[in-house]
């Protein structure tokens, strides 16, 4: 404890300093980035360097007991044009047949694991897929992770014991999105409007 002036202003400075605002983080700026596109530049050819770059992170991240459960099948070329039409997308806007002929991602990764049964499996999926979302983010991509796709032929890509979980798309996107606040209750499934696909969000700290 300080017992002079001197000492009790340095005390106090640090206390500042200490609690002084952050700066807004990157991750904020990238979080909002993250957002599901369901049409992409076709021109720009994802590569495998960017999809193992992208794949990469799981190397980084936590996951229950370390265990470590799951793995990631890059596709590219041909195998992902063919790939294609065996993703949905746009569940709440079928309307639109999402993706549109030309706007469609020619990369994908299907993660995959031998270890359906284990409980904490789904978890540490989730860590993964956000985690590779915001790296393909970070990188000046987008992506999309996609639950409804045909299981039969993902696993037909996968090495014998392998079951699929879930895909994940990278591209360029072109979707102009937007997140909307919205309060509880109110409607929450995404819409179109003048181009510009927009994503409702509850504000959802319990008070
Ligand atoms: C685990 C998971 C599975 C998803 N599966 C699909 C899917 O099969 N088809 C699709 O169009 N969107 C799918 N999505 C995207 C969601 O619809 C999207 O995250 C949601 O509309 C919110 O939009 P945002 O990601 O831009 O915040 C999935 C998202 C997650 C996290």
């Amino acid at each position: 404890m300080a017992d002079n002036y001197l000492e009790r202003q340095m005390e106090d400075l640090q206390k500042r300093k200490n609690r002084r605002v952050a700066k807004p983080m990157l991750i904020n700026t990238l979080l909002k980035r993250n957002r599901s596109h369901r049409g992409y530049d076709s021109s720009y050819k994802v590569t495998i360097e960017e999809l193992e770059r992208i794949i990469m992170v799981n190397t980084l991240t936590g996951c229950t007991k370390n265990q470590q459960i799951l793995r990631f099948k890059p596709i590219i070329g041909k195998e992902a044009a063919n790939f294609v039409q065996h993703i949905k997308l746009g569940a709440m806007l079928p309307e639109l047949n999402l993706p549109a002929e030309g706007r469609e991602p020619n990369a994908f990764i299907i993660v995959a694991t031998k270890e359906l049964e284990n409980k904490w499996t789904y978890l540490d999926l989730g860590i993964s897929l956000q985690s590779m979302m915001l790296k393909a983010v970070s990188m000046g991509l987008n992506g999309i992770c996609i639950g409804s796709f045909n299981k039969k032929a993902a696993k037909d890509l996968l090495p014998d014991d392998y079951e699929p979980l879930i895909v994940v798309a990278i591209g360029k996107g072109i979707e102009k999105i937007e997140l909307v606040p919205v309060q509880e209750g109110e409607p929450i499934a995404y819409y179109r409007k003048d181009g510009i696909h927009y994503v409702p969000k509850i504000q959802n700290i319990i008070i």
